[in-house]
């Protein structure tokens, strides 16, 4: 048997769902400080989509794998790692490389944390790139402190629902916008929901909250949206621009559109700024502590029962362009997870 051989998804030219191409692929044997996983269960996310379909800065040249996170089983180890043995279970994220639409990857060890027992592998890979995003943003980006309130769009995706799972940990008050399908969802997380396709959400603030929020966190992007999404704070108040949602509607020209209107909000006399997330591709890579301490925490905690990534679909590895086809139409409430067969 041929233990290098594998087969991948491949895009060799961007486009939609349909450029993603399942193909044998041979995999290296892993070299000094590196591990070979046979993976398990890989996240499919937006950022996928974006990098498929769209310009974007910073995205992985073709051909390549997508893929940002995975779980599996440690199938073959370096000759200098002492840290992993041969059939643990681990989880890594690719910091921006892809390679988790595989049956197999080869990366540093010291990028994988082990995966406790009594979490499921698909929440697992459900909590890995989301829910690392979201607590970086809590933390330092957003720095939301007890008693604040928190207005989360697209509070039912898989980045969204990471925020409102460890929002509602800390006790925040929140309101999260979604549409029809995830309303339940929202408020059984924590928050007031708030139907953004009925509802006009600034209006909605106002009436809920009277001066507002402190915080708002926007994955869904676009000049109008954030435009909108800074009149619902408070003086004092902070918009964190985290995604780019509506991307699959109006197009990669919302980008740089989005980058001016978050510049005049903060030049804006109105007291509200715009505080900017250390890029999520380099700061886990360059600060793994933070990286391990916090995913190794996270998967306990889900372990624990005390974090329920949603999972919106458990879908095969090459099945792959239906996964993304998913997200483009949306309604999806949780994380789509791809998944090998033993
Ligand atoms: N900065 C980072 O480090 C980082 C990390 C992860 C993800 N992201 C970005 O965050 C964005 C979301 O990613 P994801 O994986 O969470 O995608 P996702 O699972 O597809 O979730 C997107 C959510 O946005 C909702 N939505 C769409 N338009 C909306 C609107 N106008 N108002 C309110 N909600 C709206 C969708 O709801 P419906 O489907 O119900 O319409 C969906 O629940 C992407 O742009 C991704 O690149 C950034």
């Amino acid at each position: 048997m041929n233990k290098n051989a594998s087969n991948h998804i491949v895009v060799h030219k961007r486009g939609g769902p349909e450029v993603l191409s399942w193909e044998p692929v041979q995999v290296r044997t892993p070299g000094a400080g590196e591990v070979r996983v046979r993976i398990e269960a890989a996240g499919v996310s937006g950022y996928d989509l974006m990098i498929r379909g769209h310009w974007f800065l910073g995205f992985i040249k073709t051909p390549y794998t997508p893929g940002e996170d995975f779980v599996g089983i440690v199938d073959a180890i370096g000759p200098d790692v002492s840290n992993f043995t041969i059939g643990q279970r681990v989880a890594g994220w690719t910091f921006g490389q892809g390679g988790g639409y595989a049956e197999m990857i080869v990366r540093p060890a010291e990028t994988l944390v082990s995966v406790p027992d009594g979490v499921a592998l698909v929440m697992a890979a459900a909590i890995i790139t989301n829910y690392l995003t979201a607590s970086l943003v809590l933390e330092k980006t957003a720095k939301v402190r007890p008693g604040e309130r928190l207005l989360i769009h697209g509070a039912a995706g898989g980045l969204g629902s990471a925020l409102l799972q460890l929002g509602n940990l800390a006790g925040f008050e929140m309101f999260g916008t979604g549409s029809e399908k995830s309303t339940d969802f929202i408020a059984d997380n924590g928050a007031v929901p708030i139907n953004y396709r009925t509802e006009n959400f600034v209006r909605r603030i106002r009436e809920l909250t009277g001066d507002g929020v402190d915080v708002v966190i926007d994955v869904v992007g676009g000049p109008c949206q954030l435009w909108r999404s800074s009149r619902c704070l408070r003086r004092g108040g902070r918009l964190v621009m985290l995604g780019m949602a509506s991307i699959y509607e109006s197009g990669a020209a919302i980008i740089p559109l989005s980058l001016l209107t978050a510049g005049t909000v903060a030049l804006w006399p109105n007291g509200v700024s715009v505080p900017m997330s250390p890029s999520m591709l380099s700061f886990p890579a360059k600060n793994l502590d933070w990286y391990r301490d916090t995913l190794t925490d996270l998967l306990e905690k889900a372990a624990a029962g005390r974090l329920r990534p949603a999972i919106a679909a458990e879908i095969p590895v090459p099945e792959a362009p239906q996964s993304h086809a998913m997200l483009e139409t949306g309604g999806l409430v949780g994380k789509v997870v791809l998944t090998n067969s033993k």
